[in-house]
């Protein structure tokens, strides 16, 4: 795992962002894993940005996102389909057809489950995997006592999920209780992850998950075994964190990343 801290959220989006550039371009029939919520509208805006000015080419691209609420149509704009439409697909050159999240509407959730698995493992397997982190730890919605080797299934959230993400809703009460999200098993296939944490309200739980043992209680801290990780935090979400020093030095001189520097 590596950790990248740069002074801003907007510096960690804008580094996000040039990762996922530089994968498009190595391989344009890139398989994305793609994460919502409100750390990723900033990396979202830099990727539509990108497209925009730079003609960053999305055409070939396949993505699967990594949950979506049980009971919520697509159309629905609380949707993480409307979410994706809204901050990303709509505002890039991707095909809406390459682009997937389970079906919100499924009623037979296993089938549902497995259908979105065998679409991931059709494609060829994720080759960049987007993350974020919610406040229990929970990666896409694999909330405390996931099985750290679970798959695609429907998830139970946690009260602190719910207090985290009910505000977005209108009246919050709307929020459902329940999403289809990828198993940790399903994130860990990724070739490469990206982890982006930004904000004060992270710190504690950043420093569990990347700093912390492997338990089944924050499931973040699966991405320790994963052998191509990099978290990408901001000054904030940094600040429990113990090893600051070793990866400030590992960024500034490690040859891999010096072509950024003078980007970000
Ligand atoms: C939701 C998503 C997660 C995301 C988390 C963080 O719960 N299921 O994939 O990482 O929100 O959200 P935010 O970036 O708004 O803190």
């Amino acid at each position: 795992m590596e950790i990248i801290i740069l002074p801003t959220a907007e510096k960690a989006a804008r580094l996000a962002s040039l990762l996922i550039a530089d994968q498009i371009e190595a391989k344009p029939y890139s398989v994305l894993g793609l994460a919502t919520g409100r750390t990723m509208e900033r990396l979202y805006a830099q990727l539509a940005r990108m497209h925009r000015d730079e003609g960053l080419d999305f055409s070939k691209c396949r993505t699967f996102n990594l949950d979506e609420y049980v009971g919520l149509e697509p159309e629905d704009p609380h949707s993480y389909r409307s979410y994706m439409n809204e901050h990303l697909f709509n505002n890039i050159n991707i095909d809406l057809d390459s682009t997937h999240l389970p079906n919100g509407m499924a009623q037979d959730y296993k089938r549902e489950a497995a259908r979105y698995e065998r679409m991931i493992a059709e494609s060829g397997g994720i080759d960049l995997q987007l993350l974020g982190i919610g406040k229990s730890g929970h990666i896409g919605f694999n909330e405390p006592l996931s099985a750290l080797l679970s798959r695609t299934r429907e998830k139970g959230l946690t009260q602190t999920t719910i207090d985290q993400n009910s505000p977005l809703f209108d009246p919050p009460e709307k929020m459902p209780r329940r999403a289809f999200t990828m198993g940790i098993g399903t994130i860990l296939d990724s070739r490469r992850i990206i982890m982006m944490v930004t904000g004060a309200e992270k710190a504690d739980i950043l420093a569990k998950a990347v700093e912390g043992p492997v338990t089944s209680m924050i499931s973040a801290t699966a991405l320790q075994l994963h052998a191509s990780v990099v978290v990408i935090a901001d000054e904030d979400a940094s600040a429990k964190l113990e090893g600051t020093e070793y990866y400030h030095w590992l960024y500034a001189n490690e040859p891999e990343w010096r072509k950024y520097h003078q980007l970000l």
